[in-house]
């Protein structure tokens, strides 16, 4: 395999209400992380896992995922972009494509992993995985106590993007050392580097966990999910 990926899990969870952090909130019985781990490893490229963990956890997540799979588990930071810089910090020498996939997207299908780094291999520096999106998108504005409507978004032209996003490790090393404001994606640094970012197909199977009805949801997928 030439693929390390990188997974996020350091997060707390707040929209999904009270309880443990979200990457360690059960689905079935099992953290939402160890899910995610065991697809990301079921794709035959990936060489490397490494998870950025609550800090107070490290170790129970350490012993969460010995026996799913060969991980290294690191302490996560105050922000995503905080834990991703410190898990693509504890990469060894080798991988040259770098994937980020957040643990909140459980059901990521092995087949996406491998179509995304697929993409990068195939030279793309930079690859995000996407869905059309099926709302009717507006922009708003705070007007007093309500919320009131600017204008209509063309949404032929918006995407929903999920996750593993997938770059040429370089690339996505450049952007780490020089993010300057946090984003809520790996892709959002380099596109402010000017790199190219292409799109592949997503998977409604890779939605992110992230309320109450996500993880319902996602109790149904699990079944028949690929
Ligand atoms: O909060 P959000 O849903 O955007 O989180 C996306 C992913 O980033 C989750 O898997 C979460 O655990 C992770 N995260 C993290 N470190 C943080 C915040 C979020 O690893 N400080």
């Amino acid at each position: 395999g030439d693929v390390a990926v990188l997974v996020p899990a350091a997060g707390a969870g707040v929209r999904l209400g009270p309880g443990a952090p979200k990457a360690l909130r059960p689905l079935a019985g099992e953290p939402l992380l160890v899910h995610a781990v065991r697809r990301i490893v079921a794709a035959p490229s990936v060489h490397t896992v490494v998870v950025a963990a609550p800090v107070t956890d490290v170790p129970f997540v350490r012993e969460l995922l010995a026996p799913v799979a060969p991980v290294t588990v690191v302490p996560g930071g105050a922000q995503r972009q905080d834990s991703v810089a410190a898990a693509l910090a504890a990469v060894p020498d080798g991988p040259g494509i770098i994937l980020v996939h957040d643990a909140a997207r459980a059901l990521v299908p092995a087949d996406l992993v491998e179509s995304v780094a697929a993409a990068v291999r195939a030279g793309h520096d930079a690859v995000i995985p996407v869905l059309p999106v099926v709302d009717t998108v507006k922009e708003v504005s705070v007007d007093g106590t309500v919320e009131v409507v600017r204008g209509t978004v063309d949404r032929s032209v918006l995407r929903a993007v999920q996750t593993p996003q997938g770059f040429r490790r370089s690339v996505l090393a450049a952007a780490h050392a020089g993010a300057v404001d946090p984003l809520t994606d790996d892709a959002g640094l380099v596109e402010k580097q000017g790199v190219p970012v292409v799109c592949v197909p997503g998977s409604e199977y890779a939605l992110k966990i992230t309320r109450p009805f996500d993880l319902a949801l996602a109790e149904r997928l699990l079944a028949e999910s690929p």
